[in-house]
């Protein structure tokens, strides 16, 4: 067997997500040293002579990266020559594709149902030149203010409001026009969807998520293919500085060993939790996208291999919903997604999404699923006391 590769044990084997999730970024076996190496902690590396990497300074470059970067891309496009460009955090990934590909005059489309800090990005945005224009998720509507424009940013699933556009779709009516294609690919992860392989240019994450999944780290990455990209994207880390911790990108890497187990539990969770709140009365605006009436589902089908584990639902009132989270034992109140651990949180106290005050963006963790449904269950009828 290839090493680091996880390429697989013969030429016609397609290997499963769990073994590539196991295997990836593994270096070639060296006799005495560990399966996988232990973090790198240096800021500059012996360097005498010419000043020729692969690792001279920290800022640029790091051991543990390169690990940890090679196997997000090989999750995000096995058997694909891509390149991976590790960030401090998502935040850091998604500046970097735009403020790297963007100049003063370009157009860009953003959704307007995406991620909360990215109205803030369109801000700066405006203010160096760019014209911003969004549009929602649901129903490919980004396609109608598309004329134009050098980058259309694409968030599917749509967060919190569990929206799905098509990616092949908006990808060919863009690259028709030479427009790039960036996926906000946080709440799938690349388990759930590979935005590559479905025609984007840059697949982009928070990691912060479900990518290392247990609520103690922020990270972020961008893969993409094309080398002039991921140079572009690598030189705006190297003078914006906002580069992972080799502790973190270590425990990044360490984490995704089991990122098929926990997405796949956390999806069963999720599915099996969206079932026992459908049809109650006190609960509104179901959406998980593993149900089949959900009315993302047709679309997802047709790009998801897993449908992620936020499910979200609307309780008569805020009092309401406050009273349900603070019944709940067995998940917390707080924001983010994609953990172990359930969280759970209105969704309408930060004030940056357009949902209604009873709002609950529920990201379902790894518990057991009759113990997590109970805990909920229990809940919600001491609510609606
Ligand atoms: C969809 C999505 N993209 C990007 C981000 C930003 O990531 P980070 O908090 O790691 O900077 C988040 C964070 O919640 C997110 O939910």
């Amino acid at each position: 067997m290839e090493h680091g590769t996880a390429a697989g044990p013969g030429p016609h084997h397609e290997i499963g997500d769990g073994t590539r999730a196991v295997r990836a970024g593994l270096p070639d076996p060296v006799k005495y040293e560990p399966t996988m190496p232990g973090p790198v902690f240096a800021a500059h590396f012996h360097l005498p002579g010419e000043p020729t990497g692969p690792y001279t300074y920290g800022r640029d470059t790091n051991p543990t990266w390169t690990h940890l970067e090679r196997a997000i891309g090989e999750l995000e496009a096995p058997g694909r020559d891509v390149e991976t460009v590790a960030f401090a955090s998502g935040m850091a990934a998604i500046s970097a594709v735009l403020f790297s590909q963007l100049r003063v005059g370009d157009a860009v489309v953003l959704p307007d149902d995406g991620y909360q800090a990215l109205p803030l990005v369109r801000e700066q945005l405006t203010a160096f030149g760019i014209e911003v224009r969004t549009a929602p998720t649901a129903r490919d509507a980004q396609l109608d203010v598309l004329a134009g424009a050098r980058l259309l940013w694409i968030e599917t699933p749509s967060n919190p409001g569990l929206d799905v556009c098509d990616i092949r779709r908006l990808a060919r009516a863009a690259h028709e026009q030479g427009t790039l294609v960036a996926v906000d690919n946080t709440l799938a992860t690349p388990l759930g969807q590979r935005p590559l392989e479905l025609g984007a240019d840059f697949s982009v994450a928070s990691d912060t998520k479900g990518m290392t999944g247990h609520g103690d780290i922020l990270l972020g990455h961008v893969t993409c293919e094309d080398p002039e990209l991921a140079a572009g994207v690598r030189g705006w880390r190297k003078i914006a500085g906002a580069i992972p911790g080799p502790m973190e990108a270590w425990l990044a890497h360490r984490s995704l060993a089991t990122l098929q187990l926990r997405v796949d539990r956390q999806c069963a969770n999720a599915l099996l939790l969206a079932r026992a709140l459908s049809g109650r009365a006190d609960v509104s605006g179901l959406r998980y996208l593993g149900l089949p009436d959900d009315p993302s589902h047709a679309v997802a089908t047709t790009q998801m291999r897993r449908y992620g584990c936020v499910v979200s639902f609307v309780l008569p009132d805020r009092d309401h919903a406050e009273r349900f989270l603070d019944g709940l034992r067995l998940v917390d109140d707080a924001t983010s997604f994609g953990g172990v651990r359930s969280t759970a949180e209105r969704r309408g106290r930060w004030g940056g999404d357009a949902v209604p005050e009873g709002f609950v963006r529920f990201s379902v963790g790894a518990e057991d699923p009759d113990d997590l449904i109970a805990d909920v269950l229990r809940a919600l009828t001491e609510a609606a006391a």
